[in-house]
């Protein structure tokens, strides 16, 4: 039988094409209480967004499940220890939506810098303003990222692509692109900059890393967009900076607290100041992320469903080996505990098998030992392995037939 994925919230449709050329099975749900019972005891891979919760008692209705991908950035919405403990890979795509974050960085920049918003809600509004004063063109005014990782590199190419100086700050040294240099401080990125666009993570280190000291370092004028995450920039001190006109304006996309529905009602300090570009954490909402992420996160399911890879797992360790169609390939998800793998290596030679190619990885918990071994029928080697006290699970992928690439864990 194929193996089987169930896929639902509307998951792009090119996750369906990537799984089928591996020839897996794919249903589709709303939502899971949507999906019937049958399906769920049936369902190898679960496809989710940020929607549907997968908690330890969602697991029990899915005995079979070998696999999840969550397609979008996050993985708060599934209990990873739990998942762990079940041997289930868990997979995302946390860089699948850079380009849609650069994309809206480079048009907040133009906005800002011409005061698209304030002059087009006049005109909606019945009002004729035309001035030149506070207007710019971009070339030629300097840039500061701060972050530069997928987002900041690619806002690096496409503002130098128009014009702009680039610089950036990060707590790693990073190659530059293009002729973009990195400074040796935030405190140096704040003094020069123009305009300062954030793409760090949420991390402790920083957590209101942009305060009213460092925005109080900004040039007089200057424009600070956040993208990143909410919990980065005090928004109190920067409605200060902006009142007093000590800043000319900001772009913010995400906020310490959103709203979880769409349509909720949404009141904020920065609401009503002049030049304030205010989005509903669309960074990275657009259609092309959507295929993208679909993409990339079918492909590590497609991936580990038939060759056991777990690479882009965010709860197990990675491990991956090239295609062999000729082996019987084993994943072992074992407690990492001193032993384990000798006790492993005797159990298969016990059998009398061969072990061809092996990949280990571990964290402080757990190990995952990849193996490509000579093929049998003989249960003996899969009851010894599950009989093991420090395993997790076990996944088994058969050879694959010459003209199929077919195979599902077992
Ligand atoms: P990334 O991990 O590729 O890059 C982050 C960079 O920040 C790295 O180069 C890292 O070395 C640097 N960094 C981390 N801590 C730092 C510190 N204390 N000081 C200086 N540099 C530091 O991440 P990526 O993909 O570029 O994403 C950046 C941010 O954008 C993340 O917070 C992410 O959650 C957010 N994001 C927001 C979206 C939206 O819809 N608005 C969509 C996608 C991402």
């Amino acid at each position: 039988m194929p193996p089987s994925a169930l896929l639902l919230e509307g998951i792009h449709d090119a996750a369906d094409v990537r799984l089928q050329s591996d020839h897996i099975d794919v249903r589709r749900a709303p939502r899971l209480s949507d999906a019937t019972p049958d399906v769920l005891k049936e369902t190898m891979a679960m496809g989710i967004r940020s929607r549907t919760t997968l908690d330890a008692q969602t697991l029990r209705q899915l005995p079979a499940l070998s696999a999840v991908g969550c397609f979008c950035i996050g993985t708060n919405q599934v209990d990873l220890d739990c998942t762990a403990d079940a041997g289930v890979p868990v997979f995302n795509s946390p860089f699948s939506n850079t380009r849609s974050v650069a994309e809206l960085v480079m048009g907040e920049i133009i906005c800002l810098h011409r005061k698209l918003f304030d002059r087009s809600s006049g005109m909606h509004q019945g009002r004729w303003k035309k001035s030149a004063s506070g207007a710019h063109e971009i070339r030629g005014r300097t840039l500061g990222i701060l972050g530069y990782g997928h987002i900041g590199a690619q806002v690096s190419i496409l503002a130098e692509a128009m014009g702009m100086r680039v610089l950036y700050h990060d707590h790693q040294p990073k190659l530059p692109l293009g002729n973009a240099s990195q400074v040796d401080s935030l405190e140096t990125l704040l003094r020069v900059s123009d305009v300062l666009t954030i793409h760090v993570p949420d991390t402790p280190l920083t957590q209101n890393m942009i305060d009213a000291d460092s925005i109080g370092k900004m040039k007089s004028g200057a424009f600070l967009l956040n993208n990143a995450r909410g919990s980065i920039v005090d928004l109190g001190a920067l409605a200060v900076a902006l009142r007093t006109g000590q800043l000319a304006g900001a772009a913010i996309d995400v906020f310490p607290e959103e709203p979880s529905e769409n349509d909720s009602s949404f009141g904020h300090e920065l609401c009503g100041i002049d030049n304030v570009i205010l989005t509903p954490h669309i960074g990275g909402s657009t259609r092309e992320a959507q295929e993208n992420i679909a993409r990339d996160v079918a492909e590590k399911m497609a991936k580990f469903l038939t060759t056991g890879s777990t690479i882009g797992a965010v709860n197990l360790p990675e491990v991956a080996l090239r295609e062999r169609a000729d082996q019987l390939r084993i994943l072992h998800i074992h407690h990492n505990v001193p032993g384990v793998l000798s006790r492993l290596h005797a159990t298969i030679a016990q059998v009398g098998l061969n072990i061809n190619a092996e990949a280990l990885d571990s964290n402080a918990q757990r190990s995952c030992v990849l193996l490509d071994v000579d093929p049998t029928n003989d249960p003996a080697v899969f009851d010894a392995l599950g009989a093991m006290p420090e395993t997790i699970r076990l996944h088994t992928f058969p050879p694959k037939p010459a003209e199929s690439s077919s195979a599902a864990p077992v």
